[in-house]
Formats: structure tokens, sequence, C-alpha cells
């Protein structure tokens, strides 16, 4: 199986991703929900809990790692590959596919506060996007609100985040946190057609599938899903088979 994770549901727009182009795969999804959000952690406690998660999910005999996260990539995959030998696959806010599609020279990078102000968002800035306008704008609020699918939080943490997009002029969004793909419908509306709107989503995909046939790895028969959470699994389930239109039942972890 490919074991994937993230704090909530947000990994579930990774996990889809995969899973759509790796039908023959079977995963493990963990949602670490009683330790969100990891978007308000420091570099320490990211650590810590991804080190957890990861020794979960080696328990369920995962033979690669997504970290369906972009506070956990940011913060811990390094610390996760020097600790772990199996192939692990991060994700990172999309920087370089954006500078290819901005005209005005102007990106907004929406994520969790904790990757707003991260070293490795300041890495990729300055390697991919240092001659254009990059706003870093840290979305307090709107994963929870996700999470708990609070359709009238939502609307209001988009329009005052989406009024500081159109603000500063961007015209090409990346979506930052692995929760944000679920409001694209939302976000897009707010800005109108000629705002680009991308995440990381189908890159991780790819990458996760050249890691798979370039090694033995790749799976040939019956395929399964198995979700589990550190918090509820009766509002995990009812969240993400929203979120994924099917009937998805999430079972109790401890790390
Ligand atoms: N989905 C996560 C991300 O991509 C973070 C959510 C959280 O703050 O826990 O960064």
């Amino acid at each position: 199986m490919i074991g994937v994770f993230d704090s909530g549901v947000g990994g579930l727009s990774i996990f889809k991703e995969v899973k759509k182009l790796l039908p023959k795969e079977s995963f493990v999804f963990l949602a670490d929900q009683a330790n969100i959000p990891y978007g308000g952690k420091t570099k320490k406690q990211l650590k810590n809990l991804c080190e957890k998660t990861t020794k979960f999910l080696l328990g369920q005999d995962i033979k690669m790692l997504v970290v369906a996260c972009n506070t956990a990539s940011c913060y811990a995959i390094e610390h996760l590959r020097s600790k772990f030998s199996i192939p692990i696959v991060g994700v990172v806010p999309a920087i370089k596919p954006a500078i290819n599609l901005t005209q005005s020279g102007k990106i907004a990078v929406l994520s969790t506060p904790a990757t707003a102000k991260s070293k490795y968002l300041d890495k990729l800035v300055k390697k991919f996007a240092n001659d254009k306008k990059v706003l870093r704008l840290g979305c307090k609020g709107l994963e929870d609100s996700i999470e708990i699918q609070d359709d009238k939080k939502i609307e209001k943490l988009l329009n005052i985040y989406i009024a500081k997009v159109k603000r500063f002029g961007a015209d090409v969004i990346v979506l930052g946190c692995t929760h944000y793909p679920f409001l694209r419908e939302k976000i897009a509306k707010r800005l109108g057609s000629k705002v680009e709107i991308i995440d990381s989503g189908k890159a991780v995909a790819k990458r996760v599938s050249n890691l798979l046939e370039a090694s033995p790895l790749i799976a040939q028969k019956n395929v399964e899903e198995i979700f589990f959470t550190t918090g509820d699994p009766r509002q995990f389930s009812q969240v993400a088979s929203k979120l994924l239109k099917y009937k998805v039942a999430g079972k109790k972890a401890y790390l």
C-alpha cells in the first residue's frame, strides 16, 4: 500500500489525484485530526508529529509515503527522509509552474501561516520567482472551517483573504495547503476567469507514479483503501465521504 497522511481531510485532495493516476494501487490514509492545525505548530512539534504518523503507517506495511501536507513537508520532510528508508514524496506550493503562467508578474500563495513564513517557501521563491512579486498569505482558520464544513465561516474567511489577493493584483493563485483545492470553485467564482488557480495534486501523483515505475513496487492486483483518523472517526467519515463523493468509513488510529 501507499501511505498518505495529512493533519486532516485536506490530504484527500492529494489522495484523489494519486488514485486517479494509479487506480491499481492500494492506499492507507491517515488524518491526524487530534493534532490539527499543523499550520499553527513549531518545527519541533511538526517533526515529532510526522515521525509518529510515519511510524503508524509503516506499521500498516506501506511501501511508499506521501506527505500530503504542505506544512509538514516544508518543516519535516528532510527529517523524515533521514529517519526512514522508504521513498517519501512531499507536497510543496507550486511556485515553479506559477512562474510560467503569470503575465502580471504577481503571484499569490495561499497557505497555512506556518507554510507562509517557512524557510522552505523562502527558498522556493528565491529559486524560481526572484524577479516576481509574491504575496505569501497565511490563511489562518481556513483549514479548520473546511474540516468541519462550516460554510458560513468559509465564506467569511474567503471574503477577507481573496480581497487581499485582489488588492495585490495577482493573476496566478497557488493553493499551498492541501485543504484548499476543495474550495477551488468558491475561489474561482470570486476571482473570475482571468486568474489561474493551481495546486500540486497532479504533480505529486506524477512523482509517485515515476517512482513506482522505476522500482519493483508497482501494484498488480487487488485494490484496497483504508482510512484512519486520530480524531473522531464518525466526523471524519462524514466529511471525507462528502469530499470524495463516495462512502468512506474511517477507523480510529492511536499513534
Ligand atoms: N493541509 C495542510 C497543508 O497542506 C495543513 C492543514 C493544517 O494546518 O493542519 O499545509
